[in-house]
């Protein structure tokens, strides 16, 4: 064989071994175990604490029963109570723990209702600058049953 293909030959294995060793160390033990991925996630995700107790809980033992009908007739339906009033699990597994105050910023309204050219026209949309005179949304919009139903 020529020199030069020797040493070609040679730097070609070092790769290939120095490859599989790094491989061999950085690769998770459960790598492959389903599939193209590490066989613990699964576990793990599995582990994760239940933190969302969706809309209808609210409505369940009679606790926000009322509040929970008009919301369900309402614009609103299609945003979850949780969406507003952040994740309410422990809420209601306990009533004594008390869920965050939902966010009432003009700027969380506005991640859906500021006015921007990718938004389907028909969405209702504002203009944040001249609509509602800086003052709170829920200052005159009820956010659980949000006006022109
Ligand atoms: C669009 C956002 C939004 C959604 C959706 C929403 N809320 Fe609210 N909620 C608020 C805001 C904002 C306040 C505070 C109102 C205020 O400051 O006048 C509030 C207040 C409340 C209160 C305390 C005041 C009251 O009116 O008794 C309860 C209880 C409540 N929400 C429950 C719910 C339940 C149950 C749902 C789902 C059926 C829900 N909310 C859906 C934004 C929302
Ligand atoms: C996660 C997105 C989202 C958030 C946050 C949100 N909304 Fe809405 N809003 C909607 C959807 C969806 C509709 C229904 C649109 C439809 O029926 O075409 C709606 C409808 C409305 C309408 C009715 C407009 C009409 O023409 O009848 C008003 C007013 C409104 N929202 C105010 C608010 C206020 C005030 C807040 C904050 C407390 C808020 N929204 C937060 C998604 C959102
Ligand atoms: C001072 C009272 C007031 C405040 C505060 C206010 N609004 Fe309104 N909103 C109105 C009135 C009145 C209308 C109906 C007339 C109009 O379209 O301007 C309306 C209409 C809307 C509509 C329907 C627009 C459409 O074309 O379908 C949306 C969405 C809306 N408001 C969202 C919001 C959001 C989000 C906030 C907070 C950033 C807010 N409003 C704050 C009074 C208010």
């Amino acid at each position: 064989m020529q020199p030069h293909l020797k040493k070609a030959f040679t730097l070609l294995a070092i790769i290939i071994i120095a490859f599989i060793f790094v491989r061999s160390i950085a690769v998770p033990d459960s790598f492959g175990e389903y599939g193209w991925y590490r066989g613990d996630s699964v576990n793990e995700l599995r582990n994760q604490p239940v933190e969302h107790a969706g809309s209808q809980a609210c409505s369940d033992v009679d606790c926000h029963k009322t509040l929970y009908s008009i919301w369900s007739e309402s614009r609103h339906k299609t945003v979850n109570c949780e969406t507003c009033h952040g994740p309410a699990e422990k809420h209601v597994s306990n009533v004594r723990i008390m869920p965050e105050p939902a966010n009432d910023s003009r700027d969380f309204c506005g991640l859906c209702h500021y006015k921007r050219v990718a938004r389907p026209g028909e969405f209702p949309q504002i203009d944040p600058v001249t609509h509602g005179e800086n003052l709170r949304c829920a200052y005159c919009h009820n956010p659980h049953k949000p006006w022109f139903v």
